[in-house]
């Protein structure tokens, strides 16, 4: 039953499987460093692929262990890397990691630890239009139990368009960390854009981050990246879960779920919410 399944802080829905509101409140003694690593972005945006490619930059760059199966897989990180989810000692122990850090996090910027901002950690914020979102979301909610199951493709878009989800609503989140969008310190990438061009992506989130790969680094990241190869070692880096997780990896997913209807009605609520924001018009699909 979703009442059990999910507990609300700050307003906010949120699974009681994996957070807690005693984590919420440990998470202030987070000591976030300038050269953190943040990648926020709404849940199902593709933080797992573009967290690989950050792992693989910090790999080439600060470690010199090009050769790793998996940078998942690093003891370094054995903390598991999204920010709100894990036990209340998990930050003291992040405090004491090596950098550079790389924080995965689904949170509203408003629900931070105030010394990311603080510390002008950089924050690359990754969308995805939210079709194809939702798509993933419905997917994922019912394979993994300590989320909600829809018994429909309907009820799910139901509880998406009425703001009923893990993490909150996906037109709240892009309309919050709109307000950061032309921070020095905050870079956009979107899910649509790194899928056309993979190379010009990792390019750009290499030097927003201060990495300078050659030619052939950057090929090898691309590559390690691909929907394909995560897939294929999805079982050694994410165990079990690897299984749902890499679903299809694609764009327009979204066209064999939609009926008219609910594409008009997904393009209305676009419009209103963030048709015009500047998140809003990257995001235009
Ligand atoms: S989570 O659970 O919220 O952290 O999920 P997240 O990692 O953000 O998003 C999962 C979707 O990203 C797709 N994915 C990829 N797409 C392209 N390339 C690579 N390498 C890649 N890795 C993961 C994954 O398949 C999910 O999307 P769907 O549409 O469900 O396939």
């Amino acid at each position: 039953d979703r009442d059990e399944l999910l507990f609300s802080y700050k307003g906010i829905l949120y699974p009681a499987t994996f957070c807690s509101p005693e984590v919420f409140r440990a998470m202030e003694s987070l000591e976030a460093r300038s050269d953190d690593i943040i990648l926020a972005g709404y849940p199902k945006s593709g933080t797992n692929w573009v967290g690989q490619i950050l792992n693989d930059l910090v790999g080439i760059f600060e470690k010199k262990t090009q050769n790793k199966e998996s940078s998942m897989n690093d003891e370094e990180l054995e903390e598991f890397p999204y920010l709100e989810i894990g036990d209340t000692g998990k930050f003291e122990r992040m405090n004491k990691l090596p950098s550079r850090r790389v924080i995965f996090t689904h949170l509203l910027p408003e629900n931070l630890p105030r010394s990311i901002f603080k510390s002008k950690a950089k924050i690359l914020l990754l969308i995805r239009n939210p079709k194809d979102v939702a798509t993933s979301f419905y997917h994922f909610s019912n394979a993994m139990s300590p989320l909600p199951s829809y018994e429909t493709w309907d009820d799910f878009f139901v509880a998406f368009m009425t703001k009923k989800m893990p993490w909150g609503c996906y037109f709240e989140y892009i309309s919050k960390w709109n307000k950061y969008a032309d921070d020095e310190n905050v870079m956009t990438i979107t899910y649509e854009e790194l899928k056309e061009h993979p190379v010009l992506g990792v390019k750009n989130i290499a030097a927003f981050f201060g990495f300078s790969p050659t030619e052939k680094e950057l090929q090898i990241v691309v590559e390690r990246s691909s929907f394909q190869s995560m897939k294929k070692n999805s079982q050694k880096t994410h165990g079990a879960f690897g299984n749902l997780l890499f679903r299809k990896g694609g764009v327009s997913d979204w066209k064999n779920h939609f009926s008219e209807d609910q594409n008009e009605k997904m393009d209305k609520a676009f419009e209103e919410h963030i048709g015009r924001t500047k998140l809003g018009r990257k995001l235009k699909y």
